[in-house]
């Protein structure tokens, strides 16, 4: 068995969600991605229905359970709200690296398993990760179909038109744990991905007014193709957004994924235009930001930069301009990022972090969910 999982990169992102239809609808007409493969009662899956849809290297699969004895994507969704329930990693090899993931202490969920139709076959296999998701293992190299097994085309063929928003590829995958279980989920991916802590966030480190975060960054030991920070709550005099998480989506999970593109204005600008809602900067982090040294060495129009509400931040080597969507569905839960990394950054918006949890602390004193319960 090799000592290492061979992990090429991220492959597909699959959500649970209440309806597989509209948030196919969503991702086509407000993010831009194709509508590519479609499985359910017509491709001969009776209680299930998922849409595969792609944008450059992202990959999603959307589903919804059609009926209530499809109890995992039903009770996922009851218990959670919209949500990703597993992540995969493109491995060489699915056995070896679900064997040295177990063998280094991941949770088994699904032993390696081929999935065989007349387009050739795939494998996969999976292991916990916190309350309700998954990592997967998958290796679709021997596969000529749509996606895999089970899937076929879109059944209607709808033609949606959209600004487009240049996104490229899944850069980070974040998850909010429980107070105390950031080292341990930290711990466990480093241990059966064979990743290590990149970055590490301190009591202090990030912070406002109210409330307060701890947060640890793993990626892969091979320049960071794989990249997972986790955060934890921190005490504050309010509640923060990562309990506010916890307690909306009734448990740990995936709070955001941060999508790449190669121009972030262009690609800000069509989401806007396609209705994307994002958090809102206040003006004056536009006029700090000129003021301070960090202004130099950005090649874009800081006024452009204002127009369109993207942060810009350095940590290290470059610079990074990024942006977080408000929650994508009904609860206040997971949402996109989008980022652009220049001249290598490697850092994930540290800088941002305060100006970012005052907005998202003015979001929530609109739902009523600063103060805590007593
Ligand atoms: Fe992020």
């Amino acid at each position: 068995m090799a000592n290492q999982l061979n992990i090429k990169g991220y492959d597909y992102i699959e959500f649970y969600v209440g309806s597989a239809k509209m948030w196919a609808y969503w991702l086509a007409k407000a993010m831009a991605f194709d509508i590519v493969g479609y499985s359910g009662p017509e491709t001969g899956i009776k209680d299930k229905t998922s849409y595969f849809l792609v944008k450059n290297k992202i990959k999603f699969v959307i589903s919804s359970a059609i009926k209530p004895s499809y109890y995992e994507v039903a009770s996922f969704v009851e218990k959670h709200g919209d949500g990703v329930k597993r992540w995969s990693l493109n491995v060489e090899n699915v056995k070896d690296a679900f064997d040295l993931a177990v063998k280094n202490g991941g949770i088994p969920v699904k032993n390696p398993k081929k999935f065989e139709d007349e387009n050739g076959y795939i494998e996969e296999s999976a292991i916990k990760l916190y309350d309700d998701a998954e990592i997967v293992f998958i290796n679709r190299d021997n596969y000529k179909g749509i996606f895999r097994p089970g899937f076929g085309k879109p059944i209607q063929k709808i033609s949606i038109t959209a600004q487009d928003s240049g996104l490229q590829e899944v850069d980070h995958i974040v998850g909010n744990v429980r107070i105390n279980e950031m080292n341990l989920w930290g711990n466990y991916l480093n241990k059966t991905l064979n990743l290590e802590t990149f970055l590490e966030f301190g009591a202090g480190d990030i912070s406002t007014q109210y409330s307060a975060l701890l947060s640890k960054v793993v990626r892969s030991k091979n320049g960071g193709r794989i990249k997972n920070p986790i955060n934890e709550p921190y005490e504050g005099l309010k509640k923060s957004q990562i309990e506010e998480y916890i307690d909306e989506y009734w448990g740990s999970g995936i709070q955001h994924i941060a999508i790449s593109t190669n121009n972030i204005i262009a690609s800000i600008k069509a989401l806007r235009e396609n209705g994307v809602e994002f958090l809102t900067v206040p003006n004056a982090y536009y006029d700090l930001l000129k003021e301070k040294k960090l202004s130099k060495m950005i090649t874009e129009d800081i006024e452009d930069l204002r127009k369109y509400g993207i942060l810009c931040d350095t940590e290290g080597k470059g610079y990074l301009l990024q942006l977080f969507t408000k929650p994508v569905s009904d609860r206040p839960t997971f949402f996109f990022e989008i980022i652009q990394r220049r001249e290598g950054a490697e850092g994930f918006g540290q800088g941002n972090f305060q100006a970012l949890f005052e907005s998202i602390e003015r979001d929530q004193e609109l739902r009523g969910s600063l103060d805590r319960e007593e």
